[in-house]
Formats: structure tokens, C-alpha cells, sequence
């Protein structure tokens, strides 16, 4: 059931990106606007819900990685999106009870419901910033706090470099993020590419993000390769979301839509 009232900041005639991945992962925090748009998509693409699944399923094999075998109790989860089930600071406290987790995301409607989950956490915080401005994130009294301990952090970029314009320069916001975080630190992205898919779908892809504030860029695994700023990606290669640190025989089949997974370890 779409929800019927608006919070304050919120606009609920305006789909949103937040909202539309809240709907395809199941959850109940949308509007009419982002299911009436969703369902469009999907008429064109009905393993969008599939992918989001696959992505998030993806994020939360990643952090379970990151802390057990690396050992990392600090994360920035940028572009974190509505909260869901399994968010980064239970899957990693499932590791480490004492990870800190910083969690931004452009949107209002991801405020309003972080807020309400992680209200008097200490351990946790919500920063409503443009993760292509780092320098309010990286700034920001809760990331000092929480995250500025000299410790290694997790610098989680899932399903968001799809959405950042070359014109903001999402390269540049990556590398500032590297440059304040300490050896050992880790850079996770996960993007939409455009590589094998067809150039009807990507037509289609890109209109129907034409008119959500957050518009779709497919990049060609080349250039998401170039957002980790020189840093080799574990495993030398990009990876499906369906398949990434799965045995091979459980990995998902490929769709033809697709999402890719890599990460980098700073030196
Ligand atoms: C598809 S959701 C991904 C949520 C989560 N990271 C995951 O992978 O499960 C993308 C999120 O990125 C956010 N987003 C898009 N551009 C952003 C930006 N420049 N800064 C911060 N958040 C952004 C959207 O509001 C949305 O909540």
C-alpha cells in the first residue's frame, strides 16, 4: 500500500529513485507517482526488481566481507536510500557490535525515515547531503565523530555513480573521499552499465529516468572502472551484482539489464 500523506520536505507527485528501489525491494514507503512510474518500467523491463534485489543482496555479501575478512568497523555508506531490511550497521554489527556507520542520501523522504530507525543511536548517523559534495559529508560533526578515529573505513558507493552526472564530477568527489580516509580504507561501487545491453533498452532506460530529479548515466565498465582513481579493484575485474562472492554454481544468471560490482583497497 503506497503511502498517502507527505512529510514535510517531501514532494509526492515527484517519483523518486529512493522510493522506487524501496518498492522493487518490496518495502512500503512510496508514493502513487513512484509505482504508477515503476510499473512502466517494468512493463519495459521486468528484471528491474530482480537487479534491485540482486544489488542489495550484493551489498549486504559485500560488508559481511569487508568486516569479517578485512577486519573494517567504520562505514560511509553513500546514496544509502531508505532503510530496509539488513542495513549496513546491522550486517556489520552482525561482525564488529561496536561498527560506527554513516549513512547520506540526497533525498528528503531517506531522512525522514533514517531518522526515525536510528534515532538515538549513537553509533549510527544520517547526513542529508550530495555525495558529490564531500567536503559537507567529510566535514560534518557526525562524520568526525563517528568515523575520523584513524581507522580503516568502507567508503560504499552501491547503485548511486548511476545517478551522478558527468557534470558533477563524480570522479573527483571519489578521489576526495580516498584522500581523507586512512591505508586500508576500502572504495565499493556498484553501477548500471551500459556495456552488453541493448541500445533500445538503454534508449528506453535513459528516457524513463528523463523526469526523476535523479537521472540515470549508464557508463561503459571502462569509465566505472576510472571512478576507483587508479586503485586496482580486488580481482582485477568488475563483477555481475548477481554472481559477485557467490560459489559459482549459486550465482544468478546474468540479466540482460546489468549491474556491476567492484572493490579497491587504498595502499
Ligand atoms: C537505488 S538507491 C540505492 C540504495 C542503496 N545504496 C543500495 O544499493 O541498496 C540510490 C540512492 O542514491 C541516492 N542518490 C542519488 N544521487 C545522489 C547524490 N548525488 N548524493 C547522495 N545520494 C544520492 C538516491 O536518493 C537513492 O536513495
Amino acid at each position: 500500500m503506497a503511502m498517502e500523506s507527505a512529510p514535510p520536505g517531501v514532494d509526492p507527485t515527484v517519483p523518486s529513485a529512493a522510493r522506487m528501489y524501496d518498492l522493487a525491494l518490496g518495502g512500503k514507503n512510496y508514493f502513487k507517482v513512484d509505482k504508477e512510474f515503476a510499473e512502466k518500467a517494468s512493463r519495459g523491463m521486468p528484471e528491474l526488481p530482480d537487479l534491485a534485489k540482486s544489488n542489495r543482496a550484493c551489498l549486504i555479501r559485500a560488508v559481511t566481507h569487508f568486516a569479517k575478512d578485512l577486519g573494517i568497523r567504520r562505514y560511509l555508506d553513500l546514496g544509502s536510500g531508505l532503510p530496509t531490511e539488513k542495513n549496513v550497521h546491522e550486517v556489520a554489527r552482525r561482525v564488529h557490535p561496536d561498527a560506527r556507520t554513516v549513512y547520506v542520501d540526497v533525498d528528503p523522504t531517506t531522512r525522514i525515515h533514517a531518522l526515525s530507525i536510528l534515532d538515538g543511536d549513537p553509533y549510527t548517523a544520517f547526513i542529508q547531503a550530495d555525495a558529490t559534495k564531500p567536503e559537507t559529508i567529510l566535514e560534518h560533526p557526525d562524520t568526525q565523530a563517528l568515523l575520523s578515529a584513524g581507522e580503516p573505513i568502507a567508503v560504499l558507493l552501491f547503485a548511486i555513480v548511476h545517478f551522478m552526472p558527468d557534470s558533477a564530477q563524480p570522479r573527483a568527489a571519489i578521489q576526495r573521499f580516498l584522500d581523507a580516509v586512512p591505508a586500508g580504507s576500502v572504495l565499493a561501487i556498484s553501477s548500471a552499465t551500459i556495456d552488453g545491453i541493448h541500445p533500445k533498452l538503454e534508449r528506453r532506460f535513459s528516457d524513463m529516468y528523463r523526469d526523476v530529479p535523479s537521472r540515470l548515466v549508464l557508463r561503459p565498465e571502462e569509465e566505472i572502472m576510472d571512478l576507483f582513481c587508479g586503485l586496482p579493484i580486488v580481482g582485477g575485474e568488475l563483477a555481475e551484482v548477481g554472481a559477485w562472492g557467490l560459489p559459482q554454481e549459486e550465482a544468478a544468471e546474468a540479466p540482460w539489464l546489468r549491474m556491476v560490482f567492484g572493490y579497491a583497497i587504498k595502499k
